[in-house]
């Protein structure tokens, strides 16, 4: 099973895909999880043009979505592995969110693995700039306000769970684990 975390910056998918990854093992799965960008050579050159004042001008958008697309090539058998469960911290779905335009995006990502199961975390736009450092020119309210509402048309597309992650961590990670659950034949109820 591919489940995918999106969401706008400091939505916490870091901290709940652990906390999911550490359930289901407990659970008896096998887990693998990947970030996106990755830690490849094209990985480390996205992490650098995300730091550029112009990164949001759209000229840098599409050489980004061009790198996006590349970086996650490299992954694309890992991603294919049936024989756990692959968590992933974003995925093709981050680029139809914050690159443009969308056909061309489309174009460069048809070959990624669509999800399973995608995992929304649902944040309010102030909350992410004030949990953010700002570093990355896309961390700005304008910005994340699009982005946030491409997802939430993005979604439809996919199997989809929207996960409020305005609530604390506990609150949050015992509902996704509700979300995951009877995908994966797991009692609902037992989770507390
Ligand atoms: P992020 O997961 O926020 O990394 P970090 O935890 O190091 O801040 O990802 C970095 C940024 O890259 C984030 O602003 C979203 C952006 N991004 C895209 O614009 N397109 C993509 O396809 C991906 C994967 C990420």
């Amino acid at each position: 099973m591919y489940i995918v975390f999106e969401g706008i910056d400091g939505a916490g998918k870091t901290t709940q895909i652990q906390l999911l990854k550490e359930w289901l093992e407990d659970n008896g799965f096998r887990v693998e999880t990947l970030v996106e960008p990755t830690d490849s050579e094209v990985g480390k050159l996205i992490r650098r043009i995300l730091q550029r004042q112009d990164a949001t001008t759209d000229v840098v958008q599409k050489t980004l979505g061009l790198l996006f697309a590349a970086d996650r090539m490299l992954i694309m058998d890992e991603l294919s592995d049936e024989s756990k469960i692959i968590i992933s911290d974003r995925s093709f779905i981050s680029s139809l969110a914050y690159q443009e335009p969308a056909d061309w995006i489309e174009v460069l990502n048809r070959y990624a693995k669509k999800p399973d199961l995608l995992i929304l975390l649902d944040l309010d736009v102030k909350k992410s700039v004030a949990r953010t450092s700002g570093e990355d020119t896309f961390e700005n309210e304008e910005f994340l306000t699009k982005v946030k509402d491409n997802y939430l048309n993005l979604v439809k597309n996919y199997e989809h769970q929207i996960i409020d992650a305005n609530n604390g961590v506990n609150k949050v990670s015992s509902d996704i684990k509700k979300a995951v659950a009877p995908y994966l034949g797991i009692c609902q109820d037992c989770i507390l």
